[in-house]
């Protein structure tokens, strides 16, 4: 279960790319917690939201889904490019796995491609990371040189004003750091 309202490039692997390979989605509005109850299916097994979406802003209250989501046995997925872990904690709020578009605000400067996933576990970590390795998806040398810097900025920011962890984790690495 997706919600309606995501990144184009989101919606477009899932509906060409990812439908050749058997995956069926089902979009919901949400942003009304009602919508993603009653859109679960039997065959349903992970929630993706993104919050605020791309590109209408609608909110989706994360405490809600995921209460959802946990009762259902789904896994739950979140893109996080918009508030940056500055200002919104999903895994604090018990999501599975959250994705960054680290191009957005957290680069910053609109001089760096890259993303990364944060995982609430090392058992999943580890297979998105297999992933990652299988498929070459990788920084190259002149992006790590932008982006470590601002890594240890960001890990460091987070660490004297919260006192706890990065949920940012590593722009190198791309692993949750304590
Ligand atoms: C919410 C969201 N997620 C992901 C992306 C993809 O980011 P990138 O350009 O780093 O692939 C975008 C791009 O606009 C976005 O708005």
């Amino acid at each position: 279960m997706v919600s309606q309202d995501v990144y184009g490039g989101t919606y477009r692997v899932l509906t060409t790319l990812f439908r050749r390979w058997g995956l069926e989605v089902t979009f919901v509005d949400s942003s009304v917690p009602e919508q993603v109850e009653k859109a679960v299916r039997r065959n349903t097994r992970a929630l993706y939201v993104e919050t605020p979406s791309n590109p209408l802003l609608k909110i989706t209250d994360l405490k809600a889904v995921v209460e959802i989501a946990r009762r259902h046995g789904l896994l739950t997925i979140i893109d996080n490019t918009f508030m940056t872990p500055y200002l919104q904690r999903p895994l604090a709020l018990g999501f599975d796995i959250v994705i960054h578009s680290a191009t957005k605000f957290l680069g910053g400067h609109s001089d760096l491609i890259a993303g990364l996933v944060v995982t609430a576990d090392e058992k999943t970590g580890k297979k998105l990371k297999f992933i990652q390795n299988a498929f070459g998806a990788i920084l190259g040398p002149p992006g790590l040189l932008v982006a470590a810097p601002r890594d240890e900025n960001l890990s460091g920011a987070r660490g004297s004003s919260a006192g706890g962890s990065s949920e940012a984790g590593s722009l190198v690495e791309g692993t949750k750091r304590d």
